[in-house]
């Protein structure tokens, strides 16, 4: 049984080497750095707080359906700076425990609780842990929430608790939890292939016309598998999109708006009315450009500057629209650069 310190820093980095299959620029996952410094981690005593980010989908290619059920994905995923708050806490009760400011997501099913409880198990660890789930991403949205706080609980659990793991046992560790949530471990921007779950890191450039991103989420919560399961071959891309909008970035060239490409929006737009009105409102209050994330509900609108955001933001409120006005953010980089 392994006994766990609560030592301080360990900010050990992992060898990156060039991806040969795929495009020389990117990097493999698997090789990448996992920097402990992925999540923002503040330690007091026997507390943790760690920051948890949501993402969005830039692009969402499907390719066809696998024969284990999912979907093999090409899509370009960025972090945002829209976060929830987590607090851990070691405890003497065998076990882990979610309190959440979202009463529903309390129980063992909570993604983060499942993460502490994989750790617990891989390696024997005699410790309870205790979750505190401050929570600001929208539920159930298209934006990742779960997803990133069952990777900010393994990061910084493994940080915190000088837990033997190598990147292939956290990364694995991490998708069966789910097939975004390794995407989470490094954040950031990131071609995203397989089920989700083998993550190419792309270096952190993101177009000046896009610094601001306006958030729509409608009322409605939509099911992924649900989407998933309605998706008809004829919305099938070959990741063409996905491939174009990622070299792009990665070249600090301003992708074509024709590839921010999501092949489960059409889908979407047509089963739930509320997100195809939500859309129609974003357009008409002001936004070029607007694209779901994920399987939606949330819609994204980029902008350049600031006054236009807020414009179209408060005549989306005089709607009753529940709206973040947020930003690309990398979190184990200091800046990304804009260009
Ligand atoms: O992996 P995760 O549990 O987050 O996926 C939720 C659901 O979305 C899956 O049960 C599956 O129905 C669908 N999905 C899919 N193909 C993917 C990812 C998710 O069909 N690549």
């Amino acid at each position: 049984m392994l006994q766990i310190g609560r030592k301080g820093h360990d900010y050990t980095t992992f060898g990156i080497k060039k991806h040969s299959a795929l495009d020389k620029l990117f990097f493999s996952m698997h090789n990448a750095c996992m920097s402990q410094k992925a999540q923002p981690i503040y330690t007091s005593g026997s507390t943790l707080f760690v920051r948890s980010y949501a993402k969005i989908n830039l692009t969402l290619d499907v390719l066809g359906r696998r024969a284990d059920g999912y979907h093999e994905l090409a899509t370009v995923m960025q972090t945002i700076d829209l976060y929830d708050t987590i607090c851990l806490t070691v405890t003497d009760e065998p076990g882990v425990r979610v309190v959440s400011t979202r009463p529903e997501l309390n129980g063992d099913d909570n993604l983060a609780a499942r993460a502490a409880q994989a750790l617990r198990q891989r390696l024997a660890l005699p410790q309870g842990v205790g979750i505190e789930l401050d929570k600001r991403i929208p539920v159930a949205a298209g934006l990742g929430g779960g997803s990133s706080n069952a990777a900010a609980v393994l990061l910084a659990l493994r940080h915190w608790w000088q837990l033997p793991l190598t990147p292939p046992d956290l990364l694995a560790i991490a998708a069966s939890l789910g097939s975004d949530v390794p995407f989470f471990l490094t954040g950031g921007l990131a071609l995203c292939e397989g089920r989700g779950e083998h993550v190419t890191p792309l270096a952190p450039h993101w177009p000046y016309a896009m610094r601001w991103l306006l958030l729509l989420k409608p009322t409605i919560s939509v099911s992924t598998a649900a989407v998933f399961r309605s998706l008809p071959a004829d919305d099938y891309t070959d990741g063409t999109y996905s491939r174009a909008v990622g070299a792009a970035l990665q070249t600090k060239r301003v992708p074509q708006l024709k590839d921010f490409h999501n092949g489960l929006e059409r889908g979407v737009l047509e089963r739930y009315p509320e997100v195809a009105q939500a859309r129609e409102d974003l357009l008409k209050a002001g936004a070029a450009f607007v694209r779901l994330s994920g399987s939606g509900p949330t819609l994204f609108a980029p902008f350049s500057e600031l006054a236009s955001a807020t414009r179209v933001r408060l005549r989306l409120h005089e709607k009753g629209y529940e709206t973040y006005l947020t930003r690309a953010i990398s979190p184990h980089v200091e800046n990304i650069h804009f260009f």
